[in-house]
């Protein structure tokens, strides 16, 4: 094939791609090292003197026209494409919004006092939600066949080998599995979720959660007891709550109290049960009781929530309703 019919298919050719692996395969075709143009490049030594300078000038020429040509198309094809995406994205529009998740309340406060009692040296532990019977009442001095298990209406579960399984219905088993396994003095404290068999209303849910709290050492007193549980409520409510304290019983503790706060329609709200340690819960767990003495709290942090926020009804906390959460 002659240079000038080489260069009119060119042309032709090229002009003609639609895409860039269409002009790929030109480029093969007319400048690869099996393609036309090199085959003629490299039959020059067969010419005579005059028509290889002549002839290799020419083809080296066209060679370079080649190139461009497709370079060019290739740049419109490009563009082309470019412009056909811009058409249908509109690149300056502002982009949508992400919406952000957030801690649902329960969490907030949890973390809140948390941080309030760390920084008044006490640890942070966690026991287990399905307890047995052991834990769960005997080792708090609750007897079996007491009258005072029944306060606590409880969820049992299929029976385990030796002992009845149960859940959880308050945080105070962790009192007796931390104590067998330390010595005082210590402060610790126990965020945990807790289940009761009961009717629900405003101000009570069959699953909730509870912040227990313990501190033991050789002279603790009501005194203590006052001074970290208004400190508590001071550091979550500010200066001005309105709390009282009055006597109360759990057989855990000798003296019991409850502790109440005032709700915004005036009526008092309790929100936790506490006291001294009883000394039969220093016997369980192998203390001599007559070395030790020590408070102990289980706040109801639901009710934190609802005294916090000025939320009618914590079963709202569990409704998943996020017009509800969302204001959180
Ligand atoms: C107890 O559970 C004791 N373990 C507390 C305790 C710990 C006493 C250590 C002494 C020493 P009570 O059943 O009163 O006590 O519950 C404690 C708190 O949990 C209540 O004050 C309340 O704030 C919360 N609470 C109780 N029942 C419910 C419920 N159904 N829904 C939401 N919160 C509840």
């Amino acid at each position: 094939m002659n240079l000038e019919k080489i260069n009119k298919q060119a042309i032709q050719e090229v002009s003609g791609a639609k895409s860039t692996v269409d002009l790929e395969k030109l480029k093969v075709k007319y400048l690869g090292r099996k393609g036309e143009l090199t085959s003629i490049l490299r039959s020059l030594r067969n010419l005579p003197e005059k028509e290889r300078k002549s002839t290799g000038k020419e083809a080296n020429e066209l060679k370079k026209t080649i190139k461009s040509m497709i370079f060019k198309k290739n740049s419109e094809i490009t563009e082309k494409r470019l412009k056909s995406v811009e058409k249908r994205i509109d690149i300056t529009a502002p982009g949508r919004r992400v919406i952000n998740g957030h801690l649902h309340p329960l969490t907030l406060i949890t973390r809140k006092i948390e941080d309030t009692f760390q920084s008044m040296g006490f640890r942070i532990v966690e026991g287990p939600e399905i307890e047995n019977e052991y834990y769960n009442f005997d080792a708090l001095n609750i007897p079996r066949d007491h009258p005072a298990r029944d306060v606590w209406s409880t969820f049992w579960l299929k029976h385990g080998k030796n002992q009845k399984l149960l859940l959880r219905t308050h945080t105070s088993p962790m009192q007796a599995r931390f104590m067998e396994k330390n010595n005082p003095p210590f402060r610790i404290i126990v965020p945990g979720r807790v289940f009761r068999y009961e009717a629900t209303d405003a101000s009570h849910s069959h699953t909730f959660y509870q912040l227990e709290g313990l501190m033991v050492d050789r002279n603790i007193n009501i005194g203590n007891f006052k001074a970290v549980v208004e400190e508590f409520l001071r550091r979550i409510f500010g200066r001005e709550t309105e709390t009282r304290i009055r006597p109360s019983y759990f057989p855990f503790v000798e003296p019991g109290f409850e502790v109440d706060m005032r709700q915004p329609s005036g009526e008092w709200l309790e929100i936790m049960g506490a006291g001294m340690v009883h000394p039969n819960v220093f016997k369980a767990v192998g203390y001599v009781p007559s070395n030790w003495q020590g408070f102990a709290f289980g706040v109801g942090i639901d009710r934190i929530v609802k005294l916090k926020y000025k939320i009618d009804d914590i079963r709202l906390l569990y409704s998943g309703d996020l017009k509800f959460l969302n204001q959180f």
